[in-house]
C-alpha cells in the first residue's frame, strides 16, 4: 500500500535520509521509529506530497507521491508532528470544514463526523471550542480529522507525544483498532508503543534504515548472547579490563564495586562469551558466582542498532 524506495532529501547540503526504503502492506500497522532528528517527520512529510524528494519514489496506493500526487493525496489522512487546529472554530465545525475542504458531500460529512467523534471519544466536547480543549484532546480532533475522510492510508506523526498516561493509552488503543481496516505509518521514538501497537517496524538512524521487522523477531535476532550478566569475585578494575580485552564484547558495565561486583556484558551478535569467560576466571584465580544470559528488550535492541559502536 506505500512502497519507499530509495528516497533521499536533502536540505542545502544537509543529507537528512538517505536511500530509505521500506514498504507497507495493506491493513499492516508498520512504526517507523527513531531518535530525534533521525528522519522520521522528513520520510512522511514526503510520503503526503508537502516536500518532494531529492531523489529515489514512492507509491502510495499505486500512486507515485510525484508524478501523481494529487490522486497519492487523496488516499491519504495526515496527522503532522504538531496539528494545525483552528482553535476559534468548535469541534465539530472544524471537522465539518475540513470535510469540505476535502469534497465531502453534506450528508456524508455528518454521517462521518457522527463516527469519527464516537471513535476518538470526543462526545462531551463535540460544541467546544478547539481553543479551550486539553493538549490530550486537540490531539484526538488532530486524529478525527485525519479519518475523517476514511482514507485507506494514515500516516501518523508523533500521535501520542505530550499526552498524559491515560490518554497515551487511549490514543495507541484508538491506532491499534485501525489495524486491518486501514494502513497505518505511525512514527515514534517511543519503544514500548512499537511493541503495543505495530505489527512491524522500520527503525531508522540518522537517515538510513537499520533494522525492519516484527517487533518480536527484532528482539529474537539479536537476542541469545548478546547480554551476559556475571557477579565475579576478583579486585574490580582488573576484572574489568580483563573483559574488555575478550575477543567478540563490545561493552562491560559494572554494578558495585571491590571485590565482588556484577558486571554486564554486551557481546557481537553470535559471539558466545561464557566459555571464555569461565576459563578466564578460573585461569586469574577468581570466584565465578554467577552466569545469567539475558534477552535484550527492545530498548536496549533500539541503542544498539542505533549506538555508535554497533556500527563500526
Ligand atoms: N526544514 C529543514 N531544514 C533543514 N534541516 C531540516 C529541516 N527539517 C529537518 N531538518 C533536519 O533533518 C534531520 C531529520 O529531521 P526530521 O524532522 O525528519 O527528524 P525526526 O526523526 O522527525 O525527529 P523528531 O523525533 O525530533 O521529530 C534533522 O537533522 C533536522 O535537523
Ligand atoms: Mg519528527
Amino acid at each position: 500500500m506505500i512502497e519507499v524506495e530509495n528516497l533521499t532529501k536533502y536540505y542545502g547540503d544537509f543529507l537528512a535520509i538517505e536511500n530509505i526504503s521500506f514498504k507497507v502492506n495493506k491493513g499492516e500497522v508498520v512504526g517507523l521509529l527513531g531518535p530525534n532528528g533521525s528522519g522520521k517527520t522528513t520520510t512522511m512529510r514526503i510520503l503526503t506530497g508537502f516536500m518532494p524528494p531529492s531523489s529515489g519514489t514512492a507509491r502510495v496506493a499505486g500512486h507515485d507521491i510525484v508524478d501523481q500526487g494529487l490522486e497519492a493525496r487523496r488516499m491519504i489522512g495526515y496527522m503532522p508532528e504538531s496539528v494545525p487546529l483552528y482553535t476559534d472554530m468548535t469541534v465539530s465545525d472544524y471537522l465539518a470544514f475540513m470535510g469540505a475542504l476535502r469534497g465531502m458531500d453534506k450528508k456524508r460529512i455528518a454521517r462521518r463526523i457522527d463516527a469519527v467523534i464516537d471513535l476518538c471519544r470526543l462526545g462531551d466536547y463535540r460544541h467546544d471550542f478547539i481553543g479551550k480543549l486539553s493538549k490530550g484532546y486537540r490531539q484526538r480532533v488532530g486524529i478525527a480529522q485525519c479519518v475523517l475522510h476514511e482514507p485507506a492510508v494514515l500516516i501518523l506523526d508523533e500521535p501520542t507525544i505530550g499526552i498524559d498516561p491515560i490518554q497515551v493509552v487511549e490514543t495507541r488503543q484508538l491506532i491499534k483498532n485501525l489495524r486491518g481496516e486501514q494502513t497505518v505509518l505511525v512514527s515514534t521514538h517511543i519503544l514500548p508503543e512499537v511493541s503495543m501497537i505495530c505489527q512491524r517496524v522500520v527503525i531508522i538512524h540518522e537517515g538510513q534504515v537499520v533494522a525492519e521487522d516484527t517487533p518480536e523477531n527484532l528482539s529474537e535476532r539479536l537476542q541469545g548472547n548478546e547480554r551476559l550478566e556475571i557477579e565475579i569475585r576478583g579486585p574490580a578494575a582488573d576484572v574489568m579490563s580483563a573483559i574488555r580485552g575478550l575477543k567478540g564484547v563490545t561493552d562491560v558495565r559494572r554494578d558495585g564495586g571491590g571485590d565482588r561486583a556484577q558486571y554486564t556484558i554486551y557481546s557481537r551478535r553470535g559471539a558466545d562469551l561464557r566459555e571464555q569467560l569461565a576459563a578466564l576466571v578460573v585461569s586469574r584465580g577468581w570466584g565465578l558466582l554467577k552466569l545469567n544470559p539475558m534477552s535484550m528488550t527492545l530498548e536496549e535492541i533500539f541503542l544498539r542498532l542505533t549506538s555508535e559502536e554497533e556500527k563500526a
